[in-house]
């Protein structure tokens, strides 16, 4: 069965977790980075199941994710569905997915997942950082990949 993993990421970090997503998944997977000019001529009609996901800055996802989803919302709700995102608050984690995508996306999806954060200050701006800290009161580079999620993610799909 073909799969495709189409996502977005602004620091790298949803990039980890949808190559371990795929490594999970095994067999024949294709990854595609939504910002790659490449992504806007991804033919969906070779794939069975679709996996979409990014990561959330001030609540929301990347807009090359909505983009997508909005172009090609009613053939991605004829495949094997699931989206994920990867977000520093977690408890928040169930609305702010609900948040970033399309009810229509959200309620077709098989399965939907949380895969972990990163702050890595190494990467983030000076403002960044100030907000990481203030708001999330994380003072130094945290990284953590819910390969548990991903498996039961990868399962489901
Ligand atoms: C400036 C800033 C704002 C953020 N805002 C949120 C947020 O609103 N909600 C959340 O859950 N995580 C938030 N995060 C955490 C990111 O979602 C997390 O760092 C994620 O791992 C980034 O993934 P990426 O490297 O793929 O972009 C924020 C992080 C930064 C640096």
């Amino acid at each position: 069965m073909e799969t495709l993993i189409a996502y977005s990421t602004k620091h790298g970090a949803t990039e980890k977790a949808a190559k371990k997503l795929a490594e999970k998944i095994g067999g024949s997977t294709t990854l595609i980075n939504l910002k790659d000019l490449r992504a806007k001529s991804v033919d969906l009609a070779k794939f069975e199941r679709v996996a979409i996901g990014g990561s959330i800055y001030a609540g929301s996802i990347q807009k090359e994710v909505k983009e997508f989803c909005m172009k090609n919302e009613e053939i991605l709700i004829s495949k094997r569905l699931g989206i994920f995102i990867f977000c520093g608050n977690e408890e928040q984690a169930e609305d702010q997915l609900a948040a970033s995508f399309s009810e229509k996306i959200h309620s077709g999806a098989t399965v939907k997942g949380h895969f972990g954060y990163e702050f890595n200050f190494e990467k983030l701006s000076f403002m960044s950082r100030f907000f990481v800290k203030k708001v999330s009161k994380i003072t130094e580079s945290q990284f953590r990949l819910n390969e548990e999620n991903i498996a039961v993610f990868a399962e489901a799909l």
